[in-house]
């Protein structure tokens, strides 16, 4: 699966302009917005919402407008919310405002969309550094208002400043749904990823990249995972990797001039190490908001993990792994078919975190991205599949093509399902299929959507579909099997029992109580424990998580490179292929 660094940015970009001249031509597909067939606000239809452009019809194109946003971009620091005007009052003069978002985050902070990259180098020029020997004169896209502030309060903004909305996800706000459904779509509507998340993700990449352009100016960092996959949740991390080179940018225009460099004197591992070393360096001396940088790079997959403060979240960073990239398209496809896809994941994802059969830091148990897998396949398996498998989405370009190739330049031309399930039922279908299946003996093809022979002895056996001589679930161990199985009968138990509106945990709260009711799996709970549970549960949740992170950080801070658990954590983290 070794892939060249600069394809990522080759499959990103080259692709990407292909699709969007054609898109922005008139030539390709232009939708109207389409009103979802769910309740539910989908964070595209929030993306559709702040632009003018028609809805990206691939991966390739939503890549694309994402990353030109985020280089349009500026962060700007100031005093409080209502100081957004004194900042729009700076940058106005300089270009057009496109967007501004306020969030907090220990302090205050815009992210201020301007109409070109010209606008925001004018703003630059126009920004002044501090005369105080002890500060790094590092020049970038991450502001600090410290004056102006005459207008406070008095300038109209003429468009409006968004922000996040505060609420996140309580299980109380079940309690007044209307039905099993529209509990998971409340969840789904409160947790999911939102356009400011996306955008700051994106901020994030897009700044590393012009830290380190100034010695690679066809560099470039690009999010993969929960980022762009469409099953990201508000907190999630930021994977990302780093190409030095993209491949568009290998052939310049005059072949008899070269640029002269040094050659590699180690291996493409060695060299990578290395590099990720002098990255980590640099974020760790010159990057302004990225503090905790901690290098993992005897890892099979090395990375550098660092914070993100302003934003408050939490980055990985590799050097480029092309299928990680691709598995990215694969499922945002999917996400983008029906609309019942990513509630329902949402909903399987907190279920299992809260029953702790999933936990945030890798190890022998379920992980997300496995969860997401096992929930795409019982959406194929279904008698009226809710999504296709994926051979029929791909057409290869070249027949001996795997798919490992981006298969996908317009996901609307996909025929519609005629599966008219609501979310309630496919999450009892999900549980019943998964408390019925034969792990025993059989292993499951996505490319196919059918199960086959298993080819060993792994407890849970699912194809990658990028290699598919690899299993996803491999790192699921015995124990953690019997303990998911387990949890998939008292759920389906649980949602059969207690699926109607009473005065009691009905519909998903019943199956969204930490485990150890001491009930053996049966729910017997009264609504006021049910309401003082989250903080409990919410503890129990974080403050487990928090512990095991924090000590692994240690670990990883203790031995630069990593210790061996941080090696196994790294092959269910970093790399794909199992
Ligand atoms: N990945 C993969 N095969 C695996 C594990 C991961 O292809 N066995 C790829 C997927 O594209 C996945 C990405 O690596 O989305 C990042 O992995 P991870 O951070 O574990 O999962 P996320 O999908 O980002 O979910 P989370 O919100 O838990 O971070
Ligand atoms: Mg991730």
């Amino acid at each position: 699966m070794a892939a060249p660094m600069a394809q990522v940015g080759h499959m990103m970009c080259s692709k990407t302009l292909r699709c969007f001249r054609r898109f922005s031509s008139g030539k390709g597909v232009k939708r109207k917005i389409q009103k979802s067939s769910s309740k539910v606000q989908r964070p595209i239809d929030e993306i559709i919402q702040n632009i003018t452009s028609p809805r990206p019809v691939s991966f390739q194109q939503m890549y694309h407008l994402r990353r030109q946003e985020a280089h349009r971009s500026i962060l700007v620091q100031i005093p409080s919310k209502k100081h957004i005007s004194s900042v729009y009052n700076q940058v106005k003069p300089l270009g057009k405002v496109m967007n501004i978002f306020h969030f907090s985050h220990i302090r205050d902070y815009a992210l201020i969309e301007l109409e070109s990259r010209a606008a925001v180098q004018r703003v630059l020029r126009s920004a002044s550094h501090f005369s105080n020997d002890e500060k790094i004169p590092v020049e970038s896209r991450v502001l600090l208002l410290t004056g102006g502030f005459e207008s406070v309060g008095k300038q109209t903004i003429p468009l409006p400043v968004q922000s996040d909305p505060k609420e996140k996800f309580e299980i109380s706000d079940c309690y007044n749904a209307t039905g099993l459904s529209h509990q998971i779509e409340i969840l789904y509507h409160r947790n999911h990823l939102t356009d400011l998340g996306c955008r700051l993700r994106f901020f994030v990449c897009s700044k590393l990249e012009d830290m380190l352009s100034g010695l690679f100016p066809h560099c470039a960092v690009l999010p993969f995972g929960s980022t762009v996959n469409g099953f990201g949740k508000h907190d999630c991390d930021l994977d990302m990797t780093l190409s030095l080179l993209q491949s568009e940018h290998q052939v310049g225009k005059n072949p008899n001039l070269k640029f002269m460099t040094k050659k590699r004197t180690d291996n493409e591992r060695g060299f990578t190490q290395r590099s990720l070393q002098t990255v980590a360096d640099i974020i760790e001396q010159f990057v302004p908001l990225c503090l905790g940088v901690h290098r993992i790079l005897n890892a099979r997959v090395p990375i550098i993990k660092f914070r993100n403060d302003a934003c408050n979240i939490e980055c990985d960073l590799s050097f480029s792994h092309i299928s990680g990239h691709r598995m990215s398209e694969v499922l945002w496809v999917l996400s983008e078919l029906d609309p019942r896809v990513a509630p329902l994941v949402f909903c399987v994802r907190h279920w299992a975190r809260v029953n702790e059969v999933n936990r945030k830091h890798p190890g022998p148990w379920v992980s997300n991205f496995m969860l997401t897998a096992l929930v795409v396949f019982f959406l194929q398996s279904h008698p009226q599949p809710v999504i296709p498998k994926l051979r029929t989405l791909y057409h290869p370009v070249n027949p001996h093509d795997d798919f490992s190739a981006p298969f996908m330049s317009d996901y609307t031309k996909v025929p519609k399902t005629k599966n008219t399930d609501d979310l309630g039922e496919l999450l009892k279908g999900f549980f019943a299929f998964y408390s019925s299946f034969d792990f025993q003996s059989r292993g499951m093809s996505v490319i196919e959507g059918t199960t086959f022979s298993k080819p060993d002895f792994s407890p849970v056996y699912l194809e990658n579909p990028l290699d598919v001589n690899l299993n996803v679930c491999k790192n699921i161990n015995i124990p953690e099997f019997e303990r998911l199985k387990k949890a998939f009968e008292t759920a389906l138990w649980n949602l059969e029992t207690n699926g109607e509106k009473k005065q009691r945990a009905w519909g998903l709260m019943s199956i969204l109580l930490p485990n150890g009711n001491g009930n053996n799996g049966k729910l017997h709970v009264h609504v006021g424990d049910l309401f003082s549970q989250r903080s409990e549960s919410g503890n129990q949740d974080g403050n487990q998580d928090g512990n095991v992170d924090d000590h692994q950080v240690d670990n990883q801070g203790g031995n630069q490179d990593g210790n061996q658990d941080n090696v196994s954590d790294m092959r269910t983290k970093a790399e794909p292929s199992h």
